[in-house]
């Protein structure tokens, strides 16, 4: 899950390619490189962030009016100058960048080392570009047939941008799998994993499909399948302003986008949720109610957050709807051969809508015949090309790797869906349905409410930094909260966390708790408070160290606690999306606390492309 970036035109290529890696910084931050194109090929790259490439080529040669840049997120060969893209090929005539993971690419390696071919580098990406230049040596034929060929060999995801230092006039792309976006502006064009480094230049843009390879000039563009024909490009107009993904005054982009929640949960229900007339209006449901009544199950499939979404979801539509739900693991799902039944109804949960476990996952299920409903953020993307209808979260740009406004979003999209079904279902009766409806509306407001004055929980922040682990612990609609709230804290603070459903505690967890364990209980007023609150006094009894999310008003939790985090009262079943942000905080504190880059955090990226 690299971030790739390519420009060719009448500007200086390098400033636009160098600005757009730091946009898609996110992606990767393992090594960044770039490949100018002027009288030649010019290769810089380093191990690190791009401002360390940038220190790099300070006093170098940067000209170039064409280019190709790439920052890394390591699978094949550790972070590394040597195994920095781009490569170059053993000629030195071609230059690539990728995003992805070639399968079979031992098996070509050893195929090229007969040949006599050496590698610098223990990538992936060097094999298939030797592979690129092998064909086309040996055919004699062009750079855009000899990938054609190779492609047909290749098993895996890819992006690829390729150069060629004897054809200066375009660069070749091609995809499967992996995101790519074209920009097109007068007299040149922008290429990149997603829109971020195009929307200061251009809204009009490509999304580049499948088995698509795309030959790029400054003032041309050619779309081609595998099978050589010419295919029209659909140009749609980017829905994005730049400030979105700009920081807006705030630290971090991860602060800003918890801050960002009251308007991205507005954004989410606005045009769709009419609670004077007690009306949701989403279309891909109504387009498809009839298999959605009908469906005997329904499976969320997603990963990380996206799958706490889900669980969530998981008790929103058996209460609401009556629908037996099951939550799939996206990885897990597509290997684990599941029973899929035409009609079977898959809610596909993803913020990026690029997740190769997930876009995996939904094709293999799709050619079981199943029906796919995406839920997803970002406009464009695969998962929701590929679905057969969808509704977006419009929670706008996630830039921070941690996922925080996507998932309240996705839990407002979940909760309108199954109310939605409920009422037609005749699973809900009206008072209930228009009393959630009301709750829902009333959501932006209550995290307004939260976020006013968060000096409580920077202050527990600071009590419970130095902590080796922690424990998350909640009960019903709060258990997915627990489960969220540590994947936050692992992600940003590299603190061990676990989340349990707090019954569960009894059955071995405690085992693990004494004075040094901070354990954060969602207890928030809700069927399930009475069972929490005893199990606040067993952990208390052994004497952990308690921090509760309670409820405005509670004056029991805070007999209990060591610390109390409050949060406006709420139905459980839109709780959620209250409870969650003093998490979010929690864990954004502590980070910073500790000095580490909450927005990329070691080890990861924001969008997973490779399984
Ligand atoms: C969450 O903070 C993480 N970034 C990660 O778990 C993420 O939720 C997961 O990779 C799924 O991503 P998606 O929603 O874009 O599919």
């Amino acid at each position: 899950m690299c971030g790739i970036v390519g420009y060719i035109g009448y500007r200086q290529a390098y400033p636009v390619i160098i600005k757009g890696l730091k946009r898609l910084e996110y992606r990767g931050y393992d090594s960044a490189g770039v490949a100018l194109l002027n009288h030649g090929l010019k290769l810089y790259k380093k191990k690190g962030k791009v401002a360390d490439l940038e220190e790099t080529v300070i006093g170098m040669d940067l000209n170039g009016n064409a280019g190709i840049g790439h920052t890394r997120w390591a699978t094949h060969g550790e972070p590394s100058d040597r195994n920095a893209h781009p490569h170059a090929s053993a000629s030195g005539e071609l230059a690539i960048i990728h995003n992805g993971i070639i399968e079979n690419y031992a098996n070509i390696k050893e195929e090229l080392v007969k040949k006599g071919y050496h590698f610098t580098s223990d990538t992936d990406t060097e094999v298939l570009l030797n592979f690129i230049e092998d064909i086309k040596r040996n055919n004699n034929c062009t750079l855009e047939e000899a990938l054609r060929i190779a492609l047909k060999r290749v098993v895996g995801a890819y992006c690829i941008l390729l150069m060629d230092k004897n054809d200066p006039s375009c660069i070749i792309a091609a995809r499967k799998g992996s995101p790519l976006v074209i920009g097109i502006g007068k007299g040149e064009h922008f290429l990149a994993s997603d829109a971020s480094p195009i929307i200061e230049y251009t809204k009009e843009v490509v999304y580049v499909n499948d088995y698509q390879i795309a030959i790029v000039k400054a003032d041309e563009l050619i779309m081609k399948n595998l099978g050589n024909e010419v295919q029209t490009p659909f140009i749609t107009e980017l829905d994005m302003e730049l400030a979105a993904i700009e920081k807006g005054g705030f630290d971090h982009f991860m602060l800003k986008e918890i801050f960002e929640q009251p308007a991205t949960i507005h954004d989410c229900l606005r045009g769709r949720l009419q609670p004077e007339q007690g009306i949701i209006t989403m279309g891909g449901v109504e387009s498809h109610m009839e298999k959605l009544l009908n469906t005997s199950r329904i499976l969320m499939v997603a990963c990380g957050t996206s799958w706490h979404a889900g669980l969530v979801a998981e008790y929103l539509f058996e209460e609401l709807c009556r629908i037996p739900v099951e939550v799939e693991y996206a990885s897990e799902f597509r290997y684990r051969n599941p029973v899929i039944n035409p009609g079977d109804v898959i809610i596909a949960i993803s913020q990026s809508g690029e997740t190769a476990d997930t876009l995996v996952a939904l094709e293999n299920a799709k050619d079981k015949g199943a029906f796919i409903f995406g839920v997803v953020n970002s406009v464009g993307s695969s998962i929701a090309r590929m679905s057969h209808a969808g509704a977006y979260t419009h929670s706008g740009p996630e830039i921070g790797v941690a996922s925080t406004k996507a998932f309240t979003g996705q839990l407002a999209v979940l909760t309108m869906m199954a109310l939605k079904i409920a009422r037609a279902k005749g699973t809900i009766d009206e008072s209930r349905y228009l009393q959630l409806i009301h709750e829902l509306e009333a959501i932006p407001e209550k995290v307004a409410e939260i976020l006013k004055d968060t000096s409580e929980i920077e202050a527990i922040a600071a009590k419970y930094q130095d902590a080796a682990d922690f424990l998350y612990l909640g009960r019903g609609y709060n258990f997915p909260v627990a489960l969220e709230g540590a994947l936050k804290l692992k992600e940003i603070s590299y603190i061990h966390a676990e989340g349990y459903p707090a019954a569960e505690m009894k059955h071995g967890p405690i085992a693990l708790v004494d004075e040094t364990l901070p354990v954060v209980f969602v207890a928030t007023k809700d069927r399930y408070y009475e069972k929490i609150v005893s199990n606040v006094q067993e952990i208390k009894a052994r004497r952990g160290k308690v921090i509760c999310i309670a409820t405005v008003g509670d004056n029991i939790i805070p007999s209990m606690a060591d610390d109390v985090i409050y949060v406006p009262d709420a139905d459980e079943l839109v709780g959620p999306m209250l409870s969650v942000i003093p998490l979010q905080l929690l864990s954004y504190y502590i980070g910073i606390n500790k000095g580490l880059d909450v927005d990329k955090p070691r080890n990861l990226a924001k969008s997973v492309t490779v399984e």
